[in-house]
């Protein structure tokens, strides 16, 4: 890397620099000076719209993770079809205009418009989800972000799952730095050009000689020697500036914070078990017994819906979806007509497959309440989400606590806050704690000093913080 300077301000002088990505040429004599500043800012410009289109990029890459990874993959079939260019594959076979972006807002309307939709309706018995929320903009954002994809030999990287989630998000990251960064060096390597060309004119000027011939590398090492402290504090600054983002961006992997992704049916708990009073273990029947608290069967819904067909016609276009999946015909009288489809509810509260979280030992042994974690579902008129910690801060009753809901951090908190209780769970638990305490309380006084120090035994002093309890 080497860059000429004339001091004579000839008219043309060139520039050399290869950033390794690409050879940029630049012209820069006073005269010329600002033409090329111009120049310079248009460039920036072109990069910073360059972002952007990344940052396209990256929507449609986290919504099509977020929304539609759980069926499809981009080169391959799976619960649905590949979407590599399907675009390209609903026009070659004669889809109306739009007709794809209608199937994935809702198929059912776009199979009964477009006689290509509907073919494709008939790909598996599985029913896609709907999508209503989507935009026109941000189906395109995810088909451009499908078909940019390059197909590899490796399966597991072809495949967007979690993992390569990660990777992916920050590979997309990734780029906007590298952007950023080249678009500083040009400016910091422009600005040192002016800066060389004005101090050899004034070098002149004195009569002094000016040391054209000592390349920008050199300039660079004395400027560096004459000012070594202040090098060498930036370098630390930005050193711990690059561990401290690395680091964050590792600790906020996985967090789902108000991740509400769109459902089949618009459900809303409000209605159920806020204003109806259906008590939650009615619909998650295997929360007090096992480790998943379950979603309920379409039966389920029928034993109420076979009456209730719904007040209002909004209320009535969502319970006839219940109807179809129940293959429920309600007209005279109602009968069921034997042909049954799956509603598949999007999962909302999600960890990562390394953790093991158990509903019956927080909800029945430890008599945490749902509100604890998942906020107060009976005023929710919506369908559910993932709660912000400070929505389930201002839960009353809620023990407070500041980590990110659903990280390592948030589960490890509230086992060091969360106090086992001293017979008042007796009733319910069969003694359970009371047996704990007792023996800690008879037993081996010094064994169990660190227990009793602060008079109170809480669940990371019964090993909630060891990792093997929460960790395959
Ligand atoms: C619950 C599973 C599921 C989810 C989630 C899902 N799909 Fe689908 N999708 C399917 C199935 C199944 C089909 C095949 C049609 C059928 O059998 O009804 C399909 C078909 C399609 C097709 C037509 C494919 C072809 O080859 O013609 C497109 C396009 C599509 N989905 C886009 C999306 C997009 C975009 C998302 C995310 C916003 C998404 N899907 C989310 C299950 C799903
Ligand atoms: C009438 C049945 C019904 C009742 C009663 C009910 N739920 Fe649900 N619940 C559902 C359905 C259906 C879903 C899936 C749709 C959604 O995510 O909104 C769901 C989803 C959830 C989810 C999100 C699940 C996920 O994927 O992470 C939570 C948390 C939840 N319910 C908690 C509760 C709590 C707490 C109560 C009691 C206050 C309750 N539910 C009462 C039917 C019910
Ligand atoms: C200590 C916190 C905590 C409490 C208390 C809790 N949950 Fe959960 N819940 C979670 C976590 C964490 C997940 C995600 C689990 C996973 O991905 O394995 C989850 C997932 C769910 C799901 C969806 C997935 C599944 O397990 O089927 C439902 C439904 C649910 N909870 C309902 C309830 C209900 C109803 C109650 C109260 C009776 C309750 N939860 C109490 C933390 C909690
Ligand atoms: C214990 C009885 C009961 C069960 C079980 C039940 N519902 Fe309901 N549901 C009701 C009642 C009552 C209403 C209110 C109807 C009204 O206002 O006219 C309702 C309303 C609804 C509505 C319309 C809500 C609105 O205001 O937009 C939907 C959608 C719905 N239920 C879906 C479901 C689904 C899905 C299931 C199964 C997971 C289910 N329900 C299970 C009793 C029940
Ligand atoms: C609101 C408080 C709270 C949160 C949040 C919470 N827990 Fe717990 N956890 C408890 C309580 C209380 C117990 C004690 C139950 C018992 O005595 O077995 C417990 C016990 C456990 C145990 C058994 C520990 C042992 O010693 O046997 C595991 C494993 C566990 N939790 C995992 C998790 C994971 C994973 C998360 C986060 C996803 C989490 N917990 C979040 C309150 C919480
Ligand atoms: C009370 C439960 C609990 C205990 C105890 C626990 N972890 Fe975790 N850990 C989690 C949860 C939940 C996650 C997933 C967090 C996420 O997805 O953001 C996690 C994630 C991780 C990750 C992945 C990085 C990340 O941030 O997602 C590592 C590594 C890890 N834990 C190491 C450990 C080690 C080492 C210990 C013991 C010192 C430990 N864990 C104890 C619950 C626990």
């Amino acid at each position: 890397m080497k860059y000429h300077i004339c001091t004579k301000f000839a008219t043309v002088e060139k520039c050399f620099f290869d950033v390794g990505l690409t050879v940029f040429y630049m012209k820069i004599s006073s005269s010329q000076m600002f033409r090329d500043l111009s120049k310079w800012c248009f460039g920036a410009l072109t990069l910073l719209f360059l972002t952007g289109a990344f940052n396209a990029q990256a929507q449609g890459d986290a919504l099509f993770k977020a929304k539609c990874a759980t069926c499809h993959q981009v080169f391959k079939d799976g619960t649905g079809p590949k979407l590599y260019e399907v675009r390209q594959k609903w026009s070659d076979g004669g889809a109306a205009e739009g007709s794809i972006l209608q199937w994935v807002k809702n198929w059912n309307v776009a199979a009964a418009a477009d006689p290509y939709a509907q073919t494709v309706s008939t790909w598996s018995e599985t029913a896609m989800s709907i999508f209503p929320d989507l935009t026109d903009e941000q189906i395109t954002s995810i088909f451009d972000w499908v078909d940019s994809q390059v197909e590899q030999s490796n399966d597991v990287s072809a495949v967007p799952g979690v993992v390569a989630n990660v990777s992916d998000e920050e590979s997309s990251l990734g780029w906007t730095w590298i952007i950023l960064a080249i678009v500083f060096i040009v400016i910091i390597l422009a600005v040192g050009g002016v800066r060389r060309q004005l101090k050899s004119a004034a070098a002149e000027a004195d009569g002094e000689e000016y040391d054209e011939d000592m390349s920008y590398g050199d300039e660079l090492k004395q400027f560096a020697w004459a000012n070594r402290k202040l090098v060498a504090i930036g370098t630390v600054v930005v050193v711990l500036g690059v561990v401290v983002t690395l680091f964050l961006g590792l600790y906020s992997i996985g967090v789902v914070e108000e991740y509400q992704p769109s459902q089949p049916i618009e459900f809303p708990h409000s209605v159920h078990a806020g204003v109806n009073g259906i008590d939650c273990k009615y619909c998650h029947n295997s929360v007090t017994k096992s480790k998943s608290a379950g979603l309920p069967t379409v039966n389920v819904c029928m034993n109420c819906h076979k009456q209730i067909a719904g007040a209002t016609p909004e209320q009535a276009e969502q319970i006839q979806k219940i109807y179809d999946a129940a293959g429920f015909d309600p007209a005279g009288g109602g009968r069921y007509t034997g042909e049954t489809k799956e509603i598949i509810w999007n999962r909302v509260h999600v960890l990562p497959d390394h953790v093991y979280f158990n509903h019956s030992q927080h909800v029945e042994v430890g008599g945490v309440d749902c509100k604890q974690c998942h906020g107060d579902m009976t005023t929710m008129t919506e369908t559910a989400k993932v709660r912000s910690i400070e929505e389930l801060n201002a839960v009353e009753g809620n023990i407070k606590l500041s980590k990110k809901t659903l990280t390592m951090g948030w589960c490890i908190e509230c086992h060091k806050e969360k106090e086992i209780s001293n017979g008042a769970l007796d009733s319910k638990k069969d003694g359970y704690y009371d047996e704990i305490h007792k023996r800690l309380m008879d037993g081996d006084k010094e064994l169990y000093g660190k227990y009793l120090e602060d008079g109170k035994v809480s669940v990371m002093e019964l090993g909630g913080w060891e990792c093997a309890k929460c960790h395959y």
